[in-house]
């Protein structure tokens, strides 16, 4: 088939358009940001993904993936278009849909009643309706095949989870839709009948519904997802209240197959692209119909409370007196793997910080450049090593393996008298720290 994907230079974009050209459709990816398009148009990924270059690099020189910043001539020649823009949240929660206006209504008239529209990016119910209306407004027919199939993929495991996902949903309520979009993931749902030589599932859980429940699942997902987090940290707290240890909780509750591990670290709570922002607008849109959302508010309230408890154990750690230290801070990922510092509680903390008159110094081994976008009065140093010079404290705040590594007692030695360090994702043990000559505190930890 011939596909276009919309907003292709982002994470979700391209792995979709990298996935379905490795799957033999001819793709073409457009996106605004024309800096990414150049780099795609010579096999460099914008974004960090495991295999994403290699995969760039095959299908380019197949011919079946190719890049352009000319969207109207990408749907122009394309049956079927994924629409993968942003949709960050505003300020008081509702979605920012600019980035969709804009995309839909310069495709409008490129669009025929032929063409099947598939909406990746997360949004909300009741937007199709807006979508129906831009196209109305531009010119465009909107007498075309709308589809719902939110993506579930996880950054850092992105061409992983194409190839392997734990579910394939479709909201339409065209049935030319549903058919276009059960030939499209066939090689997922044949149980092998179709023959490729990629590796990936073949008896993916694949669920046709309505438009509006293909978006419920999305959104009831991240939240659920974000509960755990925040249920987590609640446990922590209660914890340290009573000299348990979260490490050992959390296991414990893990091995129930009702509950299982995942989304059972406690730590400073959710953050990136995903979670938090789809939280918010869960909570703002079922909010309009009079109904008050109290538990999804309360995860949200729960998780920026984890941000001033951070700032109160480092607080601790200072003695009260937080204006005029140096605090080295390591991670800025919103998670290990990944380069995205998008909404990334790490810089939300060292904001606080900040403000409050500390000197940041912080790394990461790839989100520096978004960083530094966001927080702009901190240092940054590639090397981690070099936030340990001369400060009073070390923030763990993205659990990257590597920094399991660091030599705490010889690093000790370059930083004021009496360091301190605040392992807020409880990447090493307090006898580990302790051991190495520093005041500890991390998250839900019997005091020593
Ligand atoms: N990142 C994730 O892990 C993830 C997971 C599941 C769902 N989602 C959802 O997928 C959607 C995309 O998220 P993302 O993280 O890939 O965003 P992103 O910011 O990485 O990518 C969006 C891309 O769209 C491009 N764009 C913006 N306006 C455009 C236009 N008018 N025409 C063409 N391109 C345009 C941007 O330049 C950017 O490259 C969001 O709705 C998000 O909620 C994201």
């Amino acid at each position: 088939m011939d596909i276009a994907v919309i907003g292709g230079a982002g994470y979700v974009g391209l792995i979709t358009a990298v996935g379905l050209a490795k799957l033999g459709h001819n793709v073409i990816g457009t996106d605004i940001n024309s800096a990414r398009i150049e780099m795609l148009r010579k096999s460099i990924s914008p974004i960090h993904e495991p295999g994403i270059e290699e995969a760039l690099a095959e299908t380019q020189s197949l011919g079946t993936l190719n890049f352009t910043t000319d969207t109207e001539l990408a749907v122009k020649n394309s049956n079927v278009v994924f629409l993968a823009v942003g949709t960050p949240p505003r300020h008081d929660g509702s979605t920012d849909l600019n980035q969709l206006r804009t995309a839909v209504t310069s495709m409008a008239k490129a669009l025929t009643p032929d063409t099947v529209l598939v909406i990746k990016s997360t949004l909300p119910a009741g937007t199709l309706n807006v979508i129906k209306g831009l196209l109305a407004e531009a010119g465009g027919t909107n007498k075309i095949d709308f589809v719902i199939n939110p993506e579930f993929l996880s950054e850092g495991n992105g061409l992983n989870d194409f190839f392997f996902p734990s579910r394939i949903v479709v909201g339409t309520e065209s049935s030319r839709g549903a058919k276009i979009l059960r030939e499209i993931f066939a090689p997922f749902t044949d149980g092998g009948s179709i023959t490729t030589d990629i590796l990936m599932s073949r008896n993916v859980p694949y669920i046709e519904t309505d438009p509006v429940d293909a978006q419920l699942i999305k959104y009831a997902s991240n939240a659920f997802l974000a509960t755990r987090v925040s249920f987590i940290n609640e446990v922590a707290a209660i914890c340290e209240q009573v000299g348990a240890d979260i490490g050992k909780v959390a296991e414990g509750l893990g091995y129930d197959p009702r509950i299982g591990h995942r989304y059972l670290q406690a730590g400073i709570g959710f953050g990136g692209p995903c979670l938090e922002k789809d939280l918010v607008a869960l909570i703002n849109f079922s909010g309009l119909e009079g109904h008050t959302p109290q538990l999804l508010k309360a995860v949200l309230d729960r998780n920026d409370e984890q941000i001033r408890v951070i700032i109160r154990k480092i607080s601790g750690l200072l003695d009260n007196q937080i204006m005029g230290k140096r605090i080295g801070v390591l991670g800025l990922a919103f998670k290990p793997g990944t380069n995205d510092a998008r909404s990334s509680l790490s810089l939300r903390v060292m904001t606080s910080l900040l403000e409050m008159g500390a000197h940041v110094v912080a790394s990461d081994p790839m989100a520096i450049p978004d960083a530094k976008e966001i927080v702009t009065s901190a240092r940054y140093e590639e090397d981690p090593e070099a936030v340990f010079k001369d400060a009073d404290l070390i923030l763990f705040l993205t659990a990257w393996p590597e920094y399991k590594d660091l030599d705490l007692a010889q690093l000790s030695k370059v930083m004021k008298k009496a360091p301190s360090i605040m392992d807020g994702v409880n990447l090493m043990s307090r006898k580990t720290i302790e051991s190495a000559g520093f005041k500890y505190a991390g998250i839900g930890k019997p005091t020593g």
